[in-house]
């Protein structure tokens, strides 16, 4: 049996804990936080797991096979780094951590000390991504030209780090997957009006190779809780709405438009407006699935796709959205990774 640590039981360490705990194959065998009001909370919730409020006490006793890592994001490397120094497995939630040189350094370590990193990108492990994939693969929406994201809401706030870092790793994750693609150029701007340092509201472009695009619009100053990524094919199109009940729309629409001529009065663009359907998805807790991924890659001794390298990937994009944002929203060229996260 797998013993699982989880190192932070603030907001979000919680519910890691309630889903390892249901995983047949491993058990929960302690927990850290440095809060004392946190330790207390889990002890009665969950008597038989034991608490830490120094990780280097969790890695001295030997009392866990893997940890899973929910701190704050300036905390990431750190703990990642001694955990795979002790050689236990590693989950590490998103982002993995706050530089893309960080990142790199986690996958040399882990691959050196023979281990899994893995990283909480939960929505490469949700249905409906994988239904998205799955018919972008299958060729159905034909080639995908743009995807755009909206992640809005009011609130939660967080005072370490900005709504890019906090919300847009999902978005990105979702889009370097749904692409297959990584990025050539990127582009942010936004507006940090709470405080001086902290961006509330971030837009975000990629530009890649083939002359596709993706935008993702992330926000924590919004009236209304949006969760929407569109992608749109030559084909079809698809919407994936994490709030509606079906989650997947295909609509069979489009647009063409003749090729390049001199003749405006032969410029005549077609629409299509055909039908739409919702494809049948299982319905399964992403976070469960997630959880239930980091064990089978370590007992099974597998790749996650959701591994150090997909962390570094994107680590970089957030790294050269940051570097736009602060210089006005100039687009950032980003350079071929070199070593282990090419
Ligand atoms: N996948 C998702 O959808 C999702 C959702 C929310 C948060 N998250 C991620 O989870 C992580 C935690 O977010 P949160 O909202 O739970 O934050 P939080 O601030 O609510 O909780 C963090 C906890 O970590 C503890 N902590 C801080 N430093 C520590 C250390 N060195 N050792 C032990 N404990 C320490 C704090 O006491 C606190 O209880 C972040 O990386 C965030 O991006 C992911």
């Amino acid at each position: 049996m797998l013993r699982v640590g989880i190192v932070g039981v603030g907001y979000w360490g919680p519910n890691l804990l309630r889903c390892f705990s249901d995983l047949e194959g491993c058990v929960v065998s302690a927990v850290c936080d440095r809060s004392p009001t946190q330790r207390e909370t889990i002890s009665k919730r969950f008597p038989q797991v034991q608490c830490y409020s120094d990780f280097n006490e969790l890695l001295d006793n030997d009392l866990v096979d893997a940890v899973v890592i929910a701190t704050p994001t300036a905390t990431h490397f750190e703990l990642a780094r001694q955990a795979l120094e002790h050689d236990l497995h590693v989950f590490v939630e998103k982002p993995l951590a706050q530089t893309s040189t960080q990142c790199s350094a986690l996958v040399d370590l882990a691959s050196e000390r023979n281990r899994v990193l893995f990283v909480g990108h939960i929505f490469l492990h949700a249905a409906p991504v994988l239904k998205l994939r799955e018919l972008i693969l299958s060729g159905e929406l034909g080639n995908v030209t743009y995807i755009s994201s909206r992640r809005l809401n009011l609130g939660p706030v967080r005072k370490d780090v900005s709504a890019l870092y906090d919300l847009a790793p999902h978005d990105i994750s979702m889009m370097l997957y749904l692409l297959g693609q990584q990025p050539e150029s990127v582009a942010c701007s936004g507006l940090a009006h709470l405080s001086n340092d902290i961006h509330d509201v971030c837009n975000l472009t990629l530009h890649f190779a083939g002359n596709r695009m993706a935008m993702a619009h992330v926000s924590w100053l919004d009236p209304r809780k949006e969760r929407t990524l569109t992608v749109v094919g030559d084909k079809k199109m698809a919407v994936y709405d994490d709030l509606a009940l079906e989650k997947i729309k295909v609509y069979d629409k489009g647009v063409s438009a003749p090729g390049p001529s001199s003749d405006f009065a032969e410029f005549q663009i077609s629409y299509r407006y055909g039908g739409s359907y919702s494809p049948w998805i299982q319905e399964k807790e992403p976070l469960k699935s997630e959880c239930g991924e980091f064990i089978r890659c370590i007992l099974e001794g597998d790749i996650p796709h959701t591994d150090g390298v997909n962390g570094y990937q994107v680590t970089r994009v957030l790294e050269a959205a940051d570097s736009s944002l602060r210089s006005g929203g100039t687009p950032i060229y980003l350079e071929e990774p070199v070593g282990a996260v090419s």
